[in-house]
């Protein structure tokens, strides 16, 4: 089943995909003429070719993938203008105090407030805290905030802002393209939604997750986290899959084509082009960890 998959992972063209990744980079509000190149670009590329190869393999036709893709190359870009300084002062401020990071976080320690309000609760309970970290507490320290507890709201307004560049490039955006960038924060947004949709959002954040773990670079500059490796990759994957996050189906899927050497080039890649003997040895293992 994999020979149908291309060796690139990608069922866009090179030339839609650097349109795409564009719009990553965000003219920066205070300091006119510059812009803030997209942080999660590599992050968000590597993450959409696991993902199309994922689909594929359980079996979504070609134009779904085609579109699956493309919503999986800007599943960040709500994060487009993250400003690394300032939005990790606050979030490693915010992780050391116990402060919820998520929206569905926010909404079990602070079930008052209003759903889709997590920003503007957390910026009235922490402003003077801020101020006191020296933050200055601005629109542009509050959009930081918005990058992660309004995370929907941010990309939305994104995307509507370049849905019609999409249009002219012949890609349509679909509701369902938003729906599955947004289950990794808003899982019940897609309590509705027809079964292939939702896993499409599953792959995504099964192969974003182990992206994420594999790319030392961005979780210690995200984190203060240094220690990222394959083996907690996949222990993660699995407490999402007893939360009910992820599916049996998926994760089987993702430690299969894993197992088979279907990223390394890719998981390499996110750890500067090396993966060490012992990376290697778990990988492999995975193939016979799997039923599927
Ligand atoms: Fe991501």
């Amino acid at each position: 089943m994999t020979s149908s998959i291309p060796t690139s992972l990608l069922w866009l063209s090179e030339s839609t995909v650097s349109t795409l990744l564009q719009y990553y980079d965000y003219p920066h509000p205070e300091n006119p003429g510059e812009i803030i190149e997209g942080y999660d670009k590599h992050h968000a590329l590597r993450t959409a070719k696991m993902c199309a190869a994922v689909a594929k393999h359980l079996g979504h036709d070609d134009e779904r993938i085609r579109q699956y893709q493309t919503a999986c190359v800007l599943h960040d870009m709500g994060r487009a203008g993250l400003d690394q300084d300032l939005f990790g002062k606050i979030w490693t401020w915010a992780r050391t105090e116990g402060i919820p990071t998520r929206p569905a976080e926010w909404r079990d320690v602070h079930p008052e407030t209003t759903y889709g309000n997590e920003t503007e609760a957390f910026w009235t309970l922490y402003l003077d805290q801020l101020q006191e970290l020296g933050i200055k507490t601005e629109a542009w320290a509050k959009e930081q905030v918005e990058m992660r507890l309004g995370y929907a709201r941010r990309l939305s307004r994104l995307i509507k802002q370049v849905e019609p560049k999409l249009e002219q490039d012949g890609i349509q955006w679909f509701d369902w393209m938003e729906l599955v960038t947004l289950y990794y924060y808003y899982p019940e947004k897609l309590d509705a939604a027809p079964e292939w949709v939702h896993e499409l959002g599953e792959i995504l954040v099964a192969c974003e997750q182990l992206e994420a773990y594999s790319n030392r670079e961005r979780g210690s500059d995200y984190y203060n986290r240094s220690d990222e490796n394959f083996i907690d990759a996949f222990k993660y994957l699995e407490s999402l899959k007893d939360k009910g996050q992820l599916s049996d189906k998926v994760l089987s899927a993702v430690r299969l084509l894993t197992g088979q050497g279907l990223f390394d080039t890719i998981l390499a890649e996110a750890r500067d082009g090396q993966l060490s003997d012992k990376d290697l040895d778990y990988l492999r293992s995975l193939e016979s960890q799997t039923s599927a």
